[in-house]
C-alpha cells in the first residue's frame, strides 16, 4: 500500500488517511451506505454483511453469516448465477432486469445486483462480493409517473370529448324544456319531457366531473394538519360503516409537522382511500391509518431541493386487488362495485401528483391492501 504523503500542516495531519484509520474509514463506509454488501468466501459461504444487507434481507447478520449462498438465495437462480460467475469465472457481472429479492419473512423486493470477485493482495482470488440495491422507491416513482402520464392523456382526451358533448346536450335539454312548455301543465306527456330534462342534467353532471379530472382547480397551498384531517375522515367513515363491524385504528406520529398542501384536496384524497378500504371489507375487518416520517428524501421536481417525506399508509383487511387489475384501477370509470363511480383513485392520483407526492400499493388478494401516500414536507 502506498504511504500517504507527509502532511504539511496540523489540519491535514488530522484528516490524512494513515493505514490504520483508512481501514476504519472503509468499515464506516460499509456501515453507512444504503446498498446491501454481502461477501462470500471461495466456497460460497457468507463471510460478511453490512447493516443495509441485514435490513434488505430482514434477517440479522448472525442468522446469515456462515451460510452457503445456495441457502441464502434459495431458488433464486439469477442471484446464485451472479455469485457463481464471480466466484468461478473471476469476473464481475450485473443484473438489473426485473430482478426480485425473495425473503423469508417479507414481501419480494425489486432490486438490482452486482457481483465481483475479491482479489487478495497477491492477486489470488479470495471469494466474491455482491452488492444489492433496493429499487422499491424508484419503482414506486416510475409507476406513479406512468399512471400520471396515462391519466393526463385520458384527461385531455376526455376533456375534449366532454366539451364536444356539452353543446348538443344543451340543445337537447333546451328543446325538451320548450316541448314541456308547449304541452301545458295537464298533459300526460310531460312525464316524458321531465325524464328527458333530468337525464340530460345527469349526463351534464358526469361530464363536468370528467372535465374536472382533466383540468381541476390549482391547489391552494397552506399548512395542513394531517392528524386533524385524518381524525375527521375516520369520524365520518365510522358513521358510514355502522352496518358493518369494522375497527378503525389510527397510529399517527404526533411529531409530524404540518404539510404544505391544499387541505380540501388532501381531505378528498384520503377520504377516497379510506372509503375504498372500508368498501373492500364485506363484513368485519380492520382499517388502519398510520403516519410516519419516511427515512428517505425525495426531489419534488427538477432543480428543487430534496425534501423529507411523510408517509401516510391506509391498510385494510379487505378483498385485496388481483395483480391483473392493478393497472386498471386508476383508469377513470373502472370499478368492480355495483354503485362505484370508478373515479376515486383517478382523482387521488391527480391530487398526489399536484402535491409532488407518490403512491405505493401493496395488495394480496383475499388478505388486504395497503396504500401509502408519500408527501413532501417542504415545497
Ligand atoms: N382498498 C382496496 N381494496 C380492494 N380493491 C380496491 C381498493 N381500492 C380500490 N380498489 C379497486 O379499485 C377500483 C377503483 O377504485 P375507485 O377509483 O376508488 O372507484 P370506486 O371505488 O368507485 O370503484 C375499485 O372498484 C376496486 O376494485
Ligand atoms: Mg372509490
Amino acid at each position: 500500500m502506498p504511504m500517504p504523503p507527509e502532511p504539511s500542516n496540523a489540519t491535514s495531519r488530522e484528516n490524512a488517511a494513515t493505514p490504520g484509520n483508512e481501514q476504519a474509514l472503509y468499515g464506516m463506509i460499509l456501515e453507512n451506505i444504503d446498498r446491501a454488501v454481502i461477501a462470500f468466501d471461495q466456497e460460497g459461504r457468507v463471510t460478511l454483511l453490512n447493516p443495509a444487507a441485514e435490513a434488505l434481507m430482514e434477517r440479522s447478520s448472525k442468522q446469515m453469516r456462515g451460510r452457503h449462498c445456495q441457502e441464502l438465495f434459495k431458488d433464486q437462480e439469477t442471484l446464485l448465477y451472479l455469485v457463481k460467475v464471480a466466484l468461478d469465472e473471476g469476473r464481475s457481472i450485473t443484473d438489473d432486469e426485473g430482478l426480485y429479492l425473495h425473503r423469508v419473512n417479507a414481501a419480494p423486493l425489486p432490486v438490482n445486483a452486482y457481483a465481483a470477485p475479491i482479489f487478495a493482495s497477491r492477486g489470488n482470488q479470495d471469494g466474491a462480493v455482491m452488492i444489492i440495491r433496493d429499487l422499491s422507491r424508484i419503482r414506486a416513482l416510475e409507476d406513479s409517473l406512468r399512471r400520471a402520464d396515462r391519466l393526463s392523456m385520458l384527461g385531455t382526451l376526455a376533456a375534449g370529448l366532454a366539451h364536444e358533448i356539452k353543446n348538443p346536450l344543451g340543445g337537447i335539454k333546451g328543446a325538451a324544456q320548450l316541448l314541456s312548455m308547449e304541452l301545458g301543465e295537464e298533459s300526460a306527456l310531460r312525464d316524458y319531457t321531465q325524464i328527458m330534462i333530468k337525464e340530460a342534467e345527469r349526463i351534464n353532471f358526469i361530464i363536468e366531473e370528467l372535465m374536472d379530472l382533466g383540468n381541476p382547480r390549482p391547489p391552494e397551498i397552506g399548512d395542513v394538519d394531517l392528524t386533524r384531517v385524518l381524525n375527521d375522515i375516520i369520524l365520518l367513515q365510522k358513521e358510514a360503516a355502522r352496518s358493518q363491524s369494522i375497527r378503525f385504528q389510527l397510529k399517527l406520529d404526533p411529531s409530524i409537522p404540518p404539510v404544505q398542501g391544499d387541505e380540501s384536496l388532501l381531505t378528498r384524497l384520503f377520504l377516497n382511500l379510506v372509503k375504498n378500504a372500508r368498501e373492500a371489507i364485506s363484513h368485519d375487518g380492520e382499517v388502519l391509518i398510520e403516519t410516519r416520517i419516511a427515512s428517505n428524501y425525495h426531489m419534488t421536481g427538477p432543480g428543487r431541493r430534496s425534501s423529507p417525506m411523510v408517509d401516510i399508509t391506509i391498510s385494510d383487511t379487505g378483498c385485496g386487488i388481483e395483480p391483473e387489475e392493478m393497472e386498471r384501477i386508476f383508469t377513470p370509470y373502472f370499478t368492480t362495485k355495483s354503485k362505484g363511480s370508478g373515479l376515486g383513485l383517478a382523482i387521488a392520483q391527480k391530487i398526489i401528483e399536484d402535491h409532488h407526492g407518490l403512491l405505493k400499493i401493496e395488495s394480496s388478494p383475499g388478505q388486504g391492501t395497503a396504500m401509502t401516500v408519500s408527501l413532501p414536507l417542504r415545497r
